[in-house]
């Protein structure tokens, strides 16, 4: 079975070792140097101000660290950190709950955001405008309307979809930050950094091997770099170095620019089925068997990215640059 590095969601191997390697504070996160410089200034002037700090929304493609940055956030402010996530917020209720649990100076972190219900999301805008939270007791007959007062906190909510926000609510964050894919300098010091807290040792060429096989992606580089422990463990001498890391690499089906069997499935399927495209996200959804938003969310930003797929008013299109990397001859129609 072809084991999945590139997951929407996190393993569970993730979480285990997660305690180490996840950064603890902004001068531990790596890259990013200008979402991370702002919101240096941000908190350090709410700090100053002895306020909370206004409301952040951060959003990027998966595994690129918002989690991180929202823990981060709570760890620089000295705050508590209250979480939950879009589909979990089911209710009213369970809104009206996590509110009015928060102390002052809380951060609470909404992953997913876009997916709370409309009609619930509205119960935030006041709580974020004004730290009030306005709920309906009673029943038909006599129903009511009671305002309760919130402390000051800052919600942090993280979306991998910003383009999935109703405007009321991205316009209630007074800062917004966009995580953007890591450059493979970031993505070296990261996979060195990792090693070190995995207590495994691995060269600069191995490393660098390493973050450009990631497309772009923290999470992906420390996932990878653990198998390729594995790797170097058990046929080498432990050392993680060029060799066995490209051997590693090949073993998982990650190529040179990244690409895992999905996305080569992805782009021949637009080639063999759909003559290179223009073609719709469904139809592409539906012929390799994958959902349209895991597609749309994981998939198709790192294709769209590294200039493999281009998205047109008539649907997406491989390039040429897809079909050189497949070795498959390119029709003159495409560019
Ligand atoms: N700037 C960074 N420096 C070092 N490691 C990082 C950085 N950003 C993320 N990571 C690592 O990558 C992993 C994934 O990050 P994180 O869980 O924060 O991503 P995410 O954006 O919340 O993803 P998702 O959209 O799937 O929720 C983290 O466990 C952390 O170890
Ligand atoms: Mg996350």
């Amino acid at each position: 079975m072809d084991e999945r590095i590139i997951t929407k969601e996190q393993l569970e191997e993730d979480a285990n070792l997660e305690t180490g390697i996840r950064p603890g504070s902004l001068e531990e996160y790596i890259g990013q140097t200008e979402v991370k410089d702002n919101l240096d200034i941000f908190m350090k002037a709410a700090k100053m101000r002895d306020e909370s700090l206004d409301h952040v929304l951060l959003y990027g493609p998966p595994g690129l660290g918002k989690t991180t940055l929202a823990y981060i956030i709570a760890h620089e402010m000295e705050g508590n950190i209250k979480t939950a996530s879009g589909p979990s917020i089911e209710k009213s209720g369970d809104l009206a709950a996590l509110l009015s649990s928060l102390e002052p100076g809380d951060i609470l972190f909404i992953d997913e955001i876009h997916r709370i219900p409309r009609f619930i999301e509205e119960i935030l805008y006041p709580a974020m405008e004004d730290y009030v939270l306005d709920i309906m007791v009673g029943n038909d007959a006599s129903t009511r309307n009671i305002r309760i007062d919130l402390p000051p906190f800052t919600l942090v909510g993280a979306t991998t979809r910003a383009g999935d926000l109703t405007s009321p609510l991205r316009d209630r964050f007074g800062i917004v930050s966009k995580l953007n894919y890591y450059t493979v300098e970031d993505l070296t010091k990261i996979a060195k950094r990792t090693a070190t807290v995995l207590e495994c040792e691995i060269d600069a060429e191995a490393a660098k091997e390493l973050a450009t096989r990631s497309r772009g992606t923290p999470r992906i580089v420390n996932r990878l770099l653990k198998r390729v422990r594995d790797f170097a463990l058990v046929l080498g001498s432990g050392k993680i170095d060029l060799e066995i890391t490209r051997i590693a690499l090949n073993k998982l089906k990650v190529d040179r620019l990244g690409l895992d069997n999905t996305d080569y499935n992805l782009l021949k399927s637009i080639i063999d089925r759909f003559g290179g495209g223009p073609v719709g996200i469904e139809a592409i959804a539906s012929s390799i068997g994958e959902e349209q938003t895991t597609i749309e969310d994981v998939y198709e930003p790192y294709l769209l990215q590294t200039g493999l797929l281009k998205r047109t008013s008539r649907g997406r299109m491989v390039t040429r640059k897809a079909y050189a990397h497949l070795g498959i001859p390119c029709p003159d129609k495409i560019d």
